[in-house]
């Protein structure tokens, strides 16, 4: 069943990182056990060392020894890395730029799905008004991963004079922007169908292509409503009408600055789950890496507060998008939505209102095997 053909079960890298990482992840990999043991599948794990745990460990953020592993697996479920004890390494050696983008790359992971959702239950954590959120929002902001400024040549920086000068490239070919498209039209046909995307195409030449292109794959979807919009205008009607957008296509820098922008609106980055998708082989899954969205949060670590249904739901995209484990994706989800329901609440999501009770990391991820097993 896994892809290295060894075994009875899939088989995945797991990567819990630093800060908070380890902490959710344990949360993370009980409940998997217990939807392994429901669903009747196995998941292999190994555990591999990545960020300032690497560094520490041997050296570097991203090892070659877990980039072999990652090579051997169906999947990555990623954790988080980074913290303040590495801040001074030069930025390439840094845990987040020195794993995150060479893990994007090697795996040709170009693909980001960032779910923004704000739970109607949640509505308190949000910044934004109730009333202009009555029933949340559910926005799935579809970014481009391995191209655009990010990676485009030439990058870097020379003396000129007295002067220095810094540069980066925004590129994108018809072959980056037609494989995203499709992604997030694809992804638009099983939601509301409705695609917004988004460039910045009155000063852009990527932007223009990027349009052009778009609009092109979209006559293979005539069902979904595309529509454009400026990045700029993106930014203010993401603050004022959350609940107007479903599904949003973007470039790399933009959705790093949108999802991000989502993320805070949802109310708690805790809550959002993460999958960076790669090819797909013959059975129709993604290779894929699954991680929360948010960060290592440094300033919790160790103090079993931390909220563990992003990784938790990490997991369940994983499920679904390369181990093909729809069933118990769905399921892991709804014990998820169960438990907010029930009211319990990690601090990040506690608002002190009636109903809700103030839950730590270990008590959220066994509220949630309790729900899969109801
Ligand atoms: C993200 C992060 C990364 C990015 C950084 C850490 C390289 O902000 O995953 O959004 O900019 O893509
Ligand atoms: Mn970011």
């Amino acid at each position: 069943m896994s892809k290295t053909g060894e075994g009875d079960g899939y088989r995945i890298a797991v990567l819990a990182g630093d800060g908070i990482g380890p902490e959710v992840m344990i949360q993370a990999l009980g409940v998997l056990d217990v939807v392994c043991g429901k669903f009747g599948f196995k998941v292999e794990r190994e555990r591999c060392l990545v960020g300032g745990a690497a560094i520490d460990a041997v050296g570097c953020p991203l090892p070659e020894d877990t980039v072999t592993s990652c090579e051997g697996a169906d999947a990555i479920l990623f954790g988080s890395v980074g913290g303040p004890k590495w801040e001074g390494l030069p930025a390439d050696e840094q845990p987040e730029r020195g794993a995150l983008l060479p893990l994007r790359k090697r795996f040709g992971l170009f693909a980001n799905l960032r779910p923004g959702v704000c739970m109607r239950e949640l509505r308190g954590a949000s910044p934004v008004k109730d009333e202009l959120i009555p029933n949340g929002f559910d926005i799935l902001c579809v970014r481009e991963l391995t191209g655009g400024i990010y990676f485009g040549e030439p990058k870097g920086r020379r003396d000129e004079g007295d002067d220095v000068v810094a540069f980066d490239t925004m590129v994108y070919s018809r072959g980056e922007i037609e494989r995203i498209c499709r992604v997030a039209f694809t992804a638009a046909m099983g939601r509301s169908k409705r695609l917004v995307s988004v460039d910045k195409a009155n000063v852009l030449q990527t932007s223009v292509l990027w349009r052009e292109v778009c609009i092109e794959v979209g006559r293979d979807f005539p069902e979904v409503e595309l529509t454009h919009m400026y990045v700029d205008n993106a930014a203010m009607q993401l603050l004022r009408r959350p609940d107007s957008f479903d599904v949003m296509v973007t470039g790399n820098l933009f959705g790093d600055i949108l999802s991000d922008e989502m993320a805070m609106l949802s109310g708690s980055l805790g809550m959002l789950p993460s999958a960076s998708l790669g090819g797909k082989n013959d059975q129709g899954l993604y290779f894929g890496m699954y991680e929360p969205s948010g960060g290592s949060a440094p300033d919790i670590a160790g103090k079993g507060v931390a909220n563990p249904l992003a990784q938790i739901l990490s997991v369940a995209m994983l499920l679904r998008y390369s181990l093909g484990e729809v069933e118990a994706a769905a399921a892991v989800e709804a014990a998820v939505s169960a438990v907010i329901a029930s009211g319990m609440r990690t601090k990040d999501i506690y608002t002190g209102s009636e109903g809700e009770t103030l839950a730590t990391t270990a008590d959220m991820g066994q509220a949630v095997i309790t729900a899969l097993d109801l």
